[in-house]
């Protein structure tokens, strides 16, 4: 009597799945492009002519990769008027469709550019209307949110097709063991389901390493959570935009933030500053509140209404009414009040520029806490970063003492006395 050993051929199928479910999944996802990276290539290259949803000097881009193939795409983009000379049908019917607008060429993007731009470009509109509290706009640091996503739905994944493997090896063992007239323990096989599970010390092991996987993932999220604000953008009393303040019209942080060079706090500009500026400025201009309906679901025009009724401006007689309300702005960074923490020393002293802490300050459509501001944070960044001497007779002094000491030319914040508990804490 031969005797068929479940268990082994469990075993073997179940791991083989598992590395052929790897291999799948990793082979899968390199395929794609990587649409952040696109975002920074298609805002430096393409968005002077080219938006998402709307025709600016081109057609609007949104899914254009479904319009054409691959490699027509990278003849285009690459040199499109050596597309259209060429005779290419397409070509120049997008061509005289766009009243012969000569479009740029790039032929320093490679073929990997052009899939992250236009992995970028088959992004899903995001939806109006705006971010409930302690999400970003698009902005915000958590794109890591999508590969976790990956992650756990490769999890269950793996678990379900062992399931369905689990039920297909069986009925297959039963039917070549009937075919070759093998005797078998029936009783084995009547089982409940739940009892042949717990047998199968294999399975258990698997299912336990899944569970617990799962779990550790779970658990970490939630502690790296505590007393961590990172990402932390709060709906604000008047819709402020970096974007168009920072970003798009340049507007100097010091010019708003002046306190940032010359003392421990930053500050937040009171409305006289806003004003110098918002008394001719009452409206948008097109453009941007279009774009602010349709990419943000904000009415700009409406938040600068806000403005005034505030600062107590009556926009009929162009005077003030005297009637002002504060505006509640809610605050995002926050360090506990047992640490220390000077801007003019980090921002004049050593140099620091802003989005070094606070990150790219001028794409935040809302503002949003950008590093995590623990403690290993600062204690990081004093290790790392070297101190800025020159022109500092103090420091070139005590530097030379020290640079001695330690034997180095470059001295970190850390070496310079950056990691002593009562710097920060007193
Ligand atoms: C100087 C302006 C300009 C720049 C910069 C530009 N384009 Fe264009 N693009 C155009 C115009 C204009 C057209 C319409 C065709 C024409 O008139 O040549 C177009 C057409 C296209 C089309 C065909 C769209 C359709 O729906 O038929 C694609 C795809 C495209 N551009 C991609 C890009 C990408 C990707 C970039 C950045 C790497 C870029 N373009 C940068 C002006 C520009
Ligand atoms: C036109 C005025 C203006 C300019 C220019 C400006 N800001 Fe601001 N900033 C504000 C206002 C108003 C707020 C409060 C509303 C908010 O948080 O969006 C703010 C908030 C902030 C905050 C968060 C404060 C908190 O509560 O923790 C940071 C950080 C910041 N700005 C950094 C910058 C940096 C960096 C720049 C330059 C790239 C800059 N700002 C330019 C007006 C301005
Ligand atoms: C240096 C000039 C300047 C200062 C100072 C300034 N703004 Fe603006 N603001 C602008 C310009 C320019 C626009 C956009 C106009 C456009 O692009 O059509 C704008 C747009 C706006 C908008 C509509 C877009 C958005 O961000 O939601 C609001 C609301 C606004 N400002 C509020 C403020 C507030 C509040 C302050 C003070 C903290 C302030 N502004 C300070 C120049 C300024
Ligand atoms: C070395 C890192 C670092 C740099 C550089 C830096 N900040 Fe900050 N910023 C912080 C920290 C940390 C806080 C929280 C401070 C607190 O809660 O006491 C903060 C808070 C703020 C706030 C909230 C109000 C306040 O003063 O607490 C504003 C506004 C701000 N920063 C603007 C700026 C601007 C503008 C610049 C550039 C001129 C800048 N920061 C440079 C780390 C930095
Ligand atoms: C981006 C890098 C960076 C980050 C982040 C940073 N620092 Fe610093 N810090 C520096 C540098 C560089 C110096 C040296 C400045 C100088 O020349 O005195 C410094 C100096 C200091 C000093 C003075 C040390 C001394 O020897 O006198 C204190 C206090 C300090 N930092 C506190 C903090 C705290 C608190 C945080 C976190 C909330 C922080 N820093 C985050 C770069 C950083
Ligand atoms: C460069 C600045 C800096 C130095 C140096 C520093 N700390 Fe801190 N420490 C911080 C900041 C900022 C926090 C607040 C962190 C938070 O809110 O998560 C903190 C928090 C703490 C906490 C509260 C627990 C926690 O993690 O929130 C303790 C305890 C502490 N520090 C002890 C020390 C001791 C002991 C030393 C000397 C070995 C030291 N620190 C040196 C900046 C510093």
């Amino acid at each position: 009597m031969q005797k068929v050993n479940f268990k082994n051929i469990f075993s073997r199928v179940s791991l083989l799945l598992l590395v052929a479910m790897l291999t799948f999944s990793t082979s899968v996802f390199a395929q794609e492009g990587d649409a952040a990276a696109g975002k920074t290539l298609f805002n430096s290259n393409c968005a002077a002519c080219h938006k998402l949803d709307k025709k600016a000097t081109g057609p609007a881009l949104r899914h254009v990769a479904d319009k054409y193939d691959r490699d027509w795409l990278y003849s285009w983009i690459k040199d499109s008027q050596a597309l259209i000379k060429s005779g290419d049908a397409k070509a120049i019917e997008v061509f005289e469709a766009n009243n012969k607008a000569v479009m740029t060429s790039f032929p320093a993007l490679s073929n990997a550019d052009i899939d992250n731009i236009l992995a970028y470009t088959s992004e899903e509109k995001p939806l109006p209307p705006a971010p409930a509290p302690g999400t970003g706009d698009g902005v915000s640091a958590s794109g890591s949110g999508v590969s976790n996503n990956v992650i756990l739905g490769a999890l269950v994944f793996v678990f379900l097709l062992l399931i369905v493997m689990l039920f297909l090896v069986t009925s297959t063992l039963k039917k070549i063991a009937a075919h070759n007239g093998v005797e078998y323990a029936v009783e084995e096989s009547r089982k409940p389901l739940w009892k042949a599970f717990v047998e199968n010390q294999f399975l258990l092991l698997v299912s336990a390493v899944l569970l617990l996987l799962t779990a550790a993932y779970f658990m970490y999220g939630f502690f790296m959570q505590v007393g961590v604000d990172q990402g932390y953008a709060p709906v604000q009393p008047i819709h402020f935009s970096h974007r168009i303040h920072a970003g798009d019209n340049q507007v100097d942080c010091n010019y708003c933030h002046s306190s940032a060079r010359k003392s421990k706090t930053s500050g937040i500009p009171s409305l006289n500053v806003c004003m110098n500026c918002h008394k001719n400025i009452g409206e948008v201009s097109e453009d941007v509140l279009a774009e602010g309906l349709d990419e943000h679901g904000v009415d700009y025009n409406k938040e600068i209404m806000k403005l005034y009724d505030a600062a107590g401006w009556d926009v009929s007689t162009m005077s003030y009414t005297g009637e002002t309300k504060p505006v509640k702005w809610v605050r995002i960074h926050n360090l506990p009040d047992f640490a220390y923490f000077n801007h003019s020393q980090h921002v004049t002293v050593a140099g620091v520029a802003c989005q070094k802490c606070h990150g790219p300050v001028e794409e935040m459509e809302i503002m949003e806490q950008f590093s995590p501001l623990t403690m290993g944070w600062c204690i990081d960044c004093h290790r790392e970063t070297n101190v800025n001497v020159s022109g500092n007779a103090y420091y070139e002094k005590i530097h030379e003492e020290l640079s001695k000491k330690y034997g180095v030319e470059q001295l970190t914040a850390a070496q310079m006395g950056g990691l002593e508990c009562g710097k920060c804490h007193y």
